[in-house]
């Protein structure tokens, strides 16, 4: 299940990215803060070229390339990471930007304890390039979720969730910049939630206790105004 509350350590992350890497560096930025009670204990990527690799090095963090292409298939890929992850020690599992579909292998070692950031309002636009299918739709809104995995493709349960309004004259980058922004803050809390003992499952419902407020209780793109 999810880990406990009362916890005398910080929770142990291990991320696994394939590229840039701006959301594990959000995260290690919050444990150096002292705003995520979390450690990562380890980063893993399949990609040998990721930035990730340098902000973890940078950061003293191990970190190591597990490259897919060395597998014969998707299970036995999962089968290396899990025992990376389990002799690290690690309690959650962390996807951010990993760019590979994660198998019950994964799922199974790790119960209700995966969870994944996706730069969209799920479940709206699942899948890649979301930014463009959002400007491409006309929604006046998109975000980013951050969700437990479960064995579908961005289809988990939903921990938290922020609203970013597409604006006249974005394009894919401009707009993902923007979601970028709130990635940044509302993966370190997920984590922080869970860190906290307050995350329960409860079928497709993650119940908070105690609930968190929320800040705001209406956008509406256009505005009302001018
Ligand atoms: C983010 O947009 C995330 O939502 C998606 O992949 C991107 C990763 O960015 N899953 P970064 O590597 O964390 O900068």
């Amino acid at each position: 299940m999810i880990p406990s509350q009362n916890r005398s350590q910080p929770l142990r992350l291990g991320v696994l990215a394939s590229g840039s890497g701006s959301n594990l560096q959000s995260i290690i930025d919050r444990c150096q803060d002292g705003s995520l009670s979390a450690e990562v204990v380890l980063v893993i990527t399949n990609n040998p070229d990721a930035k990730a690799l340098d902000r973890a090095q940078q950061a003293g963090i191990p970190a190591v390339c597990i490259d897919h292409r060395q597998f014969a298939g998707r299970e036995e890929f999962d089968r290396a990471l899990v025992a990376k992850l389990r002799s690290a020690g690690v309690e959650l599992v962390v996807l951010a930007g990993f760019m590979r579909i994660i198998t019950p292998v994964m799922l199974e070692a790790f119960p209700q304890r995966v969870i994944n950031i996706h730069p969209a309002l799920l479940p709206a636009f699942p899948g890649l390039h979301v930014q463009q299918q959002a400007i491409d739709y006309g929604a006046r809104f998109s975000g980013c979720t951050v969700h437990f995995v479960d064995a579908g493709v961005d289809t988990g349960p939903i921990i938290i969730q922020a609203v970013v309004p597409i604006l006249a004259g974005d394009d894919a980058e401009r707009l993902a910049a923007r979601i970028l922004e709130q990635e940044h803050l509302i993966y370190p809390r997920a984590i922080q939630l869970i860190s906290e003992g307050r995350i329960r499952i409860e079928g497709r419902q993650v119940r908070i206790d105690p609930p968190a407020a929320v800040t705001g209780d209406r956008l509406i793109n256009p505005g009302l105004v001018n």
